[in-house]
């Protein structure tokens, strides 16, 4: 496997800082084609891609479908409810099923952390992760990593601060394990109830109060309260918590006077972020959201390649 190819994409942990700048720069090419008048090349013709999403999402399997069709590939669009796992059949047997048909690849993404990995183990076909459980969203950090490459030329030095439900944010441990790989300082803030465990052992600094983790930040990135995660009460109200942990201008203002805001989405405005921030001049939320299109693209082409594609040139 070369820098330029791709096993699987299962999570940022292994990901070296050279293997990283290889997909950033092979997103760099697909970013210029998605903004042509003609957004298609033929590089992945011939090549099946199956998106298997059996959790909502709106960004994520969009991206991945445009994704897939920009380079020309069949795409295979399967939710949990159009699928027979709504009639009881295992994720065992699934992806033996879909491994029969021979795709090329498979993006998955699973309430189940753990659930790529699974996949992985049992299809010939690369398996490219797009969310499991409270574990990893990769393609996520890449393309936060991408934005922020984009704005500042590299993440050498900044320091990132990631502000919220870090306890169930599958984005935010991608992001913790990425960016010091590339030369980032991520500072990781919420209360007590949501900072995890692994917090100490990814060597991130932690703080319980938004403040001291804001002040002096290049980068801030909020995430929402995964409600469908919490196991219990973990803060009194969301009206307490934003009061407490609410991205407002005024917060803002600690952090460096040029300092990128960012958020994953969805959203919850109001409660994470204030309209006026996630909506200023320094929000990168859309950004993110093309940046996700131009990553896909070149994790689809990476991935395929190393499934033992003929790629065609671009
Ligand atoms: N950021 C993200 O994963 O968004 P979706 O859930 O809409 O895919």
């Amino acid at each position: 496997m070369t820098a330029a190819t791709l096993r699987h994409l299962l999570g940022t942990r292994d990901l070296s800082c050279e293997r990283a700048e290889s997909i950033f720069e092979t997103a760099d090419a697909f970013l210029e084609v998605t903004r042509r008048p003609i957004k298609k090349v033929p590089t992945l013709r011939g090549k099946t891609v199956i998106n298997l999403f059996f959790e909502a999402s709106t960004r994520t399997r969009t991206s991945f479908e445009l994704a897939g069709k920009r380079l020309g590939a069949d795409v295979v669009n399967m939710s949990l409810s159009s699928s027979s796992t709504s009639k009881g059949e295992t994720l065992r047997d699934t992806v033996a099923t879909l491994d029969a048909m021979h795709p090329d690849v498979i993006v998955v993404r699973h309430n189940a952390s753990g659930a790529a990995h699974y996949l992985a183990e049992r299809t010939r076909a690369a398996v490219v992760n797009a969310g499991d459980g409270m574990h990893e969203h990769p393609t996520q950090a890449l393309l936060d990593a991408f934005s922020i490459r984009g704005k500042r030329g590299s993440l050498k030095g900044l320091k990132i601060a990631i502000c919220g439900d870090i306890a169930h944010s599958r984005v935010a441990r991608s992001n913790a394990l990425l960016f010091p790989t590339l030369g980032a300082e991520v500072r990781l803030a919420g209360p007590r109830t949501l900072l995890p465990r692994f917090v100490d052992a990814l060597g991130c600094k932690s703080y319980d109060r938004l403040e001291p983790a804001i002040e002096g930040a290049d980068v801030v990135m909020m995430l929402r309260i995964q409600q469908e995660r919490l196991g219990g009460a973990s803060f009194s109200t969301l009206r307490e918590y934003s009061r407490v942990f609410g991205l407002t201008v005024d917060r803002l203002n600690l952090a460096a006077p040029d300092a990128l805001v960012m958020h994953p989405g969805p959203m919850n405005r109001g409660v994470e972020i204030a309209d006026d921030v996630a909506d200023c001049d320094r929000s990168l939320v859309l950004d993110q959201v093309e940046a996700g299109v131009a990553i896909r693209m070149a994790v689809l082409y990476m991935t395929a390649a190393e499934a033992g594609a003929d790629l065609h040139a671009t």
